[in-house]
């Protein structure tokens, strides 16, 4: 398998952290693979938020806990297995939200291409990661942080903007196994 090939498919999403930071210039190196995603018209509609703040940090689990729970209301209906799981992480963990990572990334874009193309700049950094041994995962529950006036303002978040991820960094306890994946739906013509 070519380096590209293995590190897709080793690539997954990581749930506890090293306490340790990571360097501002692998952050770097994460971020402009993710500045290499291809975007509609080349618009790069996404700019980047880092928080490596702990204060910063508690402020958005604060806000993102009560709304993740709204949310998992309506998981418990429609997935009880999946429920149960994500239940014993609140549990478990101090930060259900983020897993405690050292670094959280806000890519936040804007205009048409947006919804599409800063999922691409997402998987770019994240894959990055996990080629230079650093774990992520995306976590929309962390995004569900935008009623807080300054934590909007901290982020400069505008009115026409979108939060995708964030994605949460650092380096892992673990790698943990794949989960189980359907084989792809095929059609050929
Ligand atoms: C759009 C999106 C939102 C996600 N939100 C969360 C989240 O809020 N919390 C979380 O722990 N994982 C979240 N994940 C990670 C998925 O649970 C994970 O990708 C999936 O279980 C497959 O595992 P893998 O990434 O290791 O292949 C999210 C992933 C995506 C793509």
């Amino acid at each position: 398998m070519n380096e590209v090939l293995k590190t897709i498919s080793e690539r997954r999403s990581v749930r506890s952290y090293q306490k340790k930071g990571i360097p501002r210039e692998i952050i770097m190196k994460i971020i402009e693979a993710g500045n290499q995603a291809p975007s509609g018209m080349n618009s790069q509609p996404w700019r980047f938020v880092v928080v490596e703040d702990d204060a910063f940090h508690k402020r958005l689990l604060d806000t993102a806990i009560p709304n993740a729970k709204r949310l998992l209301e309506d998981v418990k209906r429609t997935n009880p297995e999946r429920y149960q799981l994500i239940m014993k992480r609140y549990e478990e963990l101090e930060d259900p939200i983020y897993y405690s990572a050292p670094v959280i990334i806000f890519v936040i874009g804007r205009g048409r291409y947006a919804d599409l193309s800063c999922p691409l700049a997402c998987q770019n950094m994240m894959l990055a990661a996990r080629s230079l041994g650093i774990g992520s995962c995306w976590v929309y529950f962390g995004s569900l942080v935008t009623e807080d006036e300054e934590i909007r303002k901290a982020l400069e978040l505008k009115d026409d903007e979108k939060i995708f991820g964030p994605i949460v960094f650092g380096y892992p306890e673990q790698f943990p196994e794949p989960p189980e994946k359907k084989p792809p739906v095929i059609k050929w013509i």
